[in-house]
């Protein structure tokens, strides 16, 4: 047994420490540093190589010229969804190590029995060792997303060796460890999900990987607390980090990358769940604008960049009066409050609308979150669609950034942005004055300065009716 010492590391961030400490002096969190155990090489024992790069200079450890490194021979294996292989770089690399990270219950160990059942379809045999659920739990899931092959091999097990050997017995095409904080190294203390046993579980899971070439998927509960590790303390030691989201009442789910040593880091890939497990979702834009309202007061349409993936997403914004005296609510799901009450405050100042007395409640079709600021006008524009009642007109998409002046400031690819909405039917697009994109045919493209101009754009009756026009020429900066 090789010498340990002890020190102790943070199961949010993974930053280590000496000491311990109630709060972590890395990440500032609160109550996550648990006793880790460092495993000290026996002396003179050499740390093995990490494979894929040096195996090439296997032999000799001389500096070899760039170009005669032989490339790799092992091709990356594709599986059946173009989703899953744009999220991978491609396809699964041959002894890497990807964590799957999600919430309980979002459709880790759905994806992952799709995707052995994808490589089983193609002759491949899969090694899924299962410490969650009985061989019979997966079964009965495996049977509801299609035929029960004999390629798929389970072991429902939580020791570490066990499921070790077997993947070295069995040199599978996959091997899928679920999940990652059900696994015990009996070399180490501390119980299954100590920040311990999971790192060093994982990290021998790694070195097995490279040595034998075999790829091996973990899966990783993302929580709260700081009692079970979580992903992110391995993210480091990971070669692919990808997390499924979504909100487990909706369909979609989406898988992004957020480190990927073999391919880009910020691809995403779009899923829907059903009833017979999951199915990939190629063209997102199509399935979030399909269950668009009919134009209706505060829906409006934004295009959002996802990875290189432009996504076109319906917003909405209920904006109601209220008698009380309590302060008004303000309420926000798939978008960050701070960004919305910045955006209110923002359309109550340059719109000339008061809002001080209205609740505002903003959501993000489909479970989507928006991160991106270029979805700011076409907010501030549901919301004041909202309060005067009168819809934005159809087959209109916002485009652009507000700024607390009410101007229009300028996204990047806007070209990618206006052909997704010209490719999805719509008519119209606001984008930021000033900004150069091919205006594809079929899209009548307007530019703004302001967000009053905006509005002007958006509600050309309201103009010519009069009342309007006061207010957003009054606040055209
Ligand atoms: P699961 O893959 O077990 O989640 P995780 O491994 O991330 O904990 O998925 C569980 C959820 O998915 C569960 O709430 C039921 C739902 N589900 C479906 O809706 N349809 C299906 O065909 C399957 C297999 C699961
Ligand atoms: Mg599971």
């Amino acid at each position: 047994m090789p010498k340990s010492t002890l020190t102790f590391m943070c199961s949010e961030c993974g930053g280590e420490s000496l000491r311990w400490a109630g709060q972590c002096p890395h990440c500032r969190a609160w109550n996550t540093l648990q006793e880790f155990q460092v495993r000290k090489a026996p002396s003179g024992a050499r740390a093995s190589s990490s494979a894929r790069g040096p195996a090439a200079l296997a032999g000799g450890r001389r500096p070899v010229p760039l170009n005669e490194i032989e490339p790799d021979a092992d091709p990356r294996r594709p599986l059946a969804w173009g989703e899953l292989n744009r999220v991978l770089g491609g396809g699964i690399v041959p002894g890497s190590l990807v964590l799957v990270g999600g919430e309980p219950g979002v459709g880790k160990s759905t994806l992952l029995m799709h995707a052995a059942q994808q490589i089983a379809a193609s002759g491949g045999r899969i090694l899924y060792a299962s410490g969650e659920e009985s061989p019979q739990q997966v079964r009965l899931r495996a049977a509801r997303l299609g035929p029960l092959s004999p390629g798929i091999l389970l072991l429902a097990e939580n020791d570490l060796d066990t499921i070790c050997e077997a993947i070295r017995a069995e040199a599978p095409q996959l091997a899928i460890v679920d999940s990652i904080q059900t696994v015990t190294d009996a070399g180490f203390e501390g119980g299954a999900g100590s920040v311990t046993q999971v790192r060093e579980s994982a990290a021998r899971l790694m070195r097995l990987a490279k040595e034998i070439g075999v790829p091996v998927f973990l899966v990783g509960h993302v929580t709260k607390e700081g009692a079970i590790a979580g992903p992110r303390v391995l993210e480091h030691i990971v070669d692919t980090v990808l997390y499924l989201e979504g909100d487990r009442r909706q369909e979609l789910r989406i898988l992004r990358a957020t480190k990927n040593r073999f391919g880009s880091a910020d691809e995403i890939g779009v899923f829907a769940m059903g009833e017979a497990g999951l199915e990939e979702v190629p063209d997102p834009s199509a399935a979030l604008l399909g269950n668009a309202a009919v134009a209706s007061p505060g829906t409006a349409v934004v295009v959002v960049l996802e990875g290189t993936r432009p996504l076109l997403i319906e917003i909405q914004s209920l904006v109601n009066k209220i008698d009380s005296n309590y302060p008004p609510r303000r309420i926000a799901s798939g978008i960050d409050i701070n960004r919305v009450l910045m955006l209110v405050a923002v359309v109550e100042k340059r719109a000339n609308i008061a809002l001080g007395k209205s609740d505002i409640f903003v959501n993000v079709a489909g479970g989507i979150r928006i991160t991106e600021p270029a979805a700011d006008l076409g907010l501030a524009l549901s919301i004041y669609s909202n309060t005067r009642d009168r819809p934005l007109p159809d087959g209109l998409v916002a485009i652009g950034e507000l700024g607390l002046a009410g101007e229009v400031r300028r996204v990047g690819q806007l070209d990618r942005r206006l052909q997704e909405a010209a490719r999805h039917g719509l008519t119209r697009a606001l984008i930021p004055a000033g900004a150069r994109a091919v205006r594809p045919s079929g899209l009548d493209v307007v530019e703004v300065r302001s967000l009053a101009e905006a509005i002007s754009a958006a509600f050309p009756s309201h103009m010519r009716s009069g009342a309007f026009i006061e207010e957003a020429e009054v606040s055209v900066p």
